[in-house]
């Protein structure tokens, strides 16, 4: 079987998923919209890699059905030519999560509302028997999209959480940066292994842990909803598994973490241990100790919500002064304060608005 599907990930940060998806699969991937990339004509075997590898995306859908409709009597025609019965095996249950953009006299739960009853009526007249629903912990997630007049309902093949979430953080910095993020930006740094990387304002440690996840080919995690398909081979997924057992390795790496926080510097040793991870972490002050590597990847605080806005110009002064006293090759750092950063380092060498959350954010690379 061959399947369109969409990627989600980080807004602003498509270009650098397209170029992971290349790499997995070596296949191209289009942008979609912000947050959302298009595959054509994928395998089930390139569904297990991308959910499996990629570092950068959310979640993988199996497009079921996109188009065009005029008023919700035409879209309800259309979602109901869906032969849902080929997806969902009768003893599981399902949900509907739908996303709604543009102007509607409906909302998003009228369309949860609306696809799950078409998804009942259908099942029943087709097989027989009357579906459960569970809105927590689905067996099957099916997605909808609306945008304008625009739609499409997929299968989620990723699962109710977001690949995004890797489960190793015991701790939980207050500011802690979205892995995914923090893996687009170690693309853009272009990091090899034969390199040292250093992020001096680390947290609890996400840089450097996922830094070293790649380094190992430790994927993101080992369960996903598409073991419930009924029209995946369950066997080749297994099969793929051990496959990828087999071929793990140990490698040499050299990845720093810093900061100033006592407190954040232990989090992020529990968080590197329960990663399976080494990672050098030490108390140290940015503004003030070496900060010498090949390369530099790292999230400063933005203080946007800080009661004292002086403080963070001054933090990216003295950081900017200490970085022209140092040996590196390149930096990259995520702020939704770059003006200001900027004022100390203006020549950047590129630069990407994204958002952390809904902040607007850049990332800036030199
Ligand atoms: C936005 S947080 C980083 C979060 C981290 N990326 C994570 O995922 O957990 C910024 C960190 O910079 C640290 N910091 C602030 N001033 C510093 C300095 N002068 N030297 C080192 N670290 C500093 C703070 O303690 C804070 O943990």
């Amino acid at each position: 079987m061959r399947f369109n599907a969409i990627a989600t990930c980080d807004k602003g940060l498509e270009e650098i998923c397209i170029k992971e998806i290349n790499q997995i699969l070596n296949k191209r991937a289009y942008f979609y919209h912000l947050g959302s990339i298009y595959l054509k004509n994928i395998s089930e075997e390139d569904i297990f890699k991308l959910n499996f590898f990629s570092r950068t995306l959310h979640r993988i859908i199996i497009i079921l059905k996109e188009g065009e409709f005029n008023t919700l009597e035409d879209f309800e025609k259309k979602v109901s030519e869906i032969n849902f019965e080929e997806y969902i095996a009768y003893n599981q249950s399902f949900a509907v999560d739908a996303e709604r953009h543009g102007e509607h006299d409906f909302t998003s739960l009228d369309i949860e509302r609306i696809v799950g009853k078409i998804i009942i009526e259908r099942y029943l007249t087709k097989v027989g028997n009357r579906l459960r629903v569970n809105l927590k912990n689905p067996d099957i997630l099916i997605r909808v999209k609306v945008r304008n007049n625009h739609f499409w309902v997929g299968i989620d093949t990723t699962g109710v959480e977001s690949l995004s979430k890797r489960n190793y953080r015991v701790y939980n910095h207050p500011a802690a940066i979205k892995t995914t993020v923090a893996c687009c930006m170690i693309y853009l740094s272009d990091w090899n292994i034969n390199e040292k990387l250093l992020d001096p304002m680390c947290g609890g440690g996400t840089i450097p842990i996922e830094a070293a996840r790649m380094a190992l080919n430790i994927p993101n995690r080992k369960k996903f909803m598409f073991e419930n398909f009924k029209f995946f081979n369950i066997y080749k997924w297994k099969e793929f598994i051990l496959r990828y057992e087999s071929s793990v390795t140990d490698v040499n790496y050299n990845i720093e973490g810093y900061d100033i926080s006592p407190k954040h510097i232990q989090g992020a040793i529990k968080n590197a241990r329960s990663a399976g991870v080494r990672v050098k972490f030490y108390v140290a002050d940015a503004t003030k100790d070496s900060l010498d590597s090949d390369v530099i990847v790292f999230n400063p605080p933005y203080g946007i919500r800080m009661k004292n806005p002086r403080y963070v110009e001054k933090l990216y002064m003295k950081f900017c002064e200490n970085l022209k006293r140092h040996y590196w090759r390149r930096v990259v750092l995520i702020t939704a304060s770059w003006d200001k950063f900027k004022k100390y380092l203006p020549d950047t060498k590129k630069e990407i608005e994204c958002y952390v959350g809904n902040l607007p954010a850049k990332i800036l690379i030199y």
